[in-house]
């Protein structure tokens, strides 16, 4: 009989693996501070978790499509709840997108680095991820770059806008180039929430009906643990993505609390919070010499090459001196010594400025 390994689709085993091992250690370790995941340390309000637990208790019936949800989700961006796909977090989109765009040998266009878990998804299809490093030295999208590399195996563009580990926003015109290429274009706004004053990228779907946006609950919102996501897009892409979307992707209970936090408006205590640990980060490390780049979301890029320390030191120090999970980076453009950072707890983060003290 054949082993069972070769009767699984290669690419099952070929595709780079997004490894979440480092969740399974900060649920076992939780003495250790979690500013490595761009997670929102803030926990939902009661109302929240009432709306939760509320509806858990209606949990032996299925879901509808919510819409009601959907329209209040339209009215924020001034689109209809037929512009609106619900998902089990941004991840979900992640994984549709690249089935519904891409078969075996398809390439989908995006920087280096990027948010690893959109190669793995392409991986999974089967597809090429073509990736195009960052500019030197402010390590924005290299847009020339990009459009060269496109060809006519391209199917799908990715822009992370902020991008995600930089913190950078793309200029607009840059994005109108990606748009007029007619080519599937995700722009992925996880972090958009942290800067209300930029506006989500609405006109781009009105006017092109192969453009979309992805949004998450999972960032300002602080649902991360909950799961819900949702996508921005022309009535057709959102019937392509109901349908590869599993039907009753999302829980109840997620529903009800992206109703609910909606309802309470906490997101905008939540950025407060963030936006202000970001500001003394940011004193703390130029005091030290190192390179902040601009926090755009909830997570901050560091360059440290200065300290002539390499990105695994400096997580590892962060781990023995103050008990902090920090994200290390790999080399970008072959240079060394970038790591990244996420706002903790009061606490946690007060360990943060500790260690940038001492250590640096
Ligand atoms: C750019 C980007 N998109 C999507 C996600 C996935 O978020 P979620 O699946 O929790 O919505 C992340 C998570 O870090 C991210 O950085």
């Amino acid at each position: 009989m054949a082993d069972i390994k070769d009767l699984i689709n290669p690419y099952v085993w070929t595709a780079p693996e997004y490894n979440t091992g480092i969740l399974d250690k900060a649920w076992a370790q939780p003495e250790m501070g979690r500013m490595m995941l761009n997670e929102n340390p803030v926990p939902p309000s009661d109302a929240v978790v009432e709306a939760i637990t509320d509806m858990a208790k209606r949990g032996n019936r299925y879901p509808d499509r919510a819409y009601r949800l959907r329209e209040k989700l339209g009215k924020l961006h001034g689109v209809a709840a037929e512009n609106i796909a619900l998902a089990n977090g941004s991840s979900e989109t992640i994984d549709a997108m690249m089935r519904i765009f891409l078969q075996p040998g398809d390439e989908f266009l995006c920087s280096n680095p990027t948010f690893e878990m959109f190669p793995s998804r392409a991986g999974l299809c089967n597809a090429k991820t073509v990736q195009v490093n960052l500019r030197e030295p402010d390590l924005q999208y290299d847009v020339p770059a990009m459009l060269a590399a496109v060809t006519d195996k391209t199917k799908l563009i990715l822009i992370i806008n902020p991008n995600n580990p930089t913190g950078i926003f793309i200029e607009d015109d840059d994005l109108i180039k990606f748009c007029e290429l007619g080519i599937p274009l995700c722009i992925d706004e996880a972090y958009l929430d942290y800067h209300p004053q930029v506006e989500a990228k609405i006109d781009l779907v009105k006017k092109y009906p192969h453009v979309f946006l992805s949004h998450t609950f999972s960032k300002a919102f602080g649902l991360a643990g909950v799961r819900f996501g949702y996508v921005v897009a022309s009535p057709t892409l959102v019937d392509a993505f109901n349908l590869m979307y599993l039907p009753w992707n999302l829980s109840l209970m997620a529903m009800a609390a992206a109703e609910a936090i909606l309802d309470t408006g906490e997101v905008k205590e939540k950025v407060k919070y963030n936006n202000e640990w970001m500001a003394t980060f940011v004193k703390e490390l130029e005091a030290k010499g190192l390179k902040p780049f601009p926090p755009h979301g909830n997570y901050m890029l560091i360059d440290a090459s200065s300290s002539g320390k390499t990105s695994a030191e400096i997580v590892q120090a962060g781990a023995d001196m103050q008990k902090l999970f920090i994200k290390s980076i790999k080399p970008i453009n072959g240079k060394e010594g970038y790591f990244r950072v996420t706002p903790g707890t009061p606490e946690e983060s007060e360990r943060f400025v500790t260690f940038v003290r001492e250590y640096f």
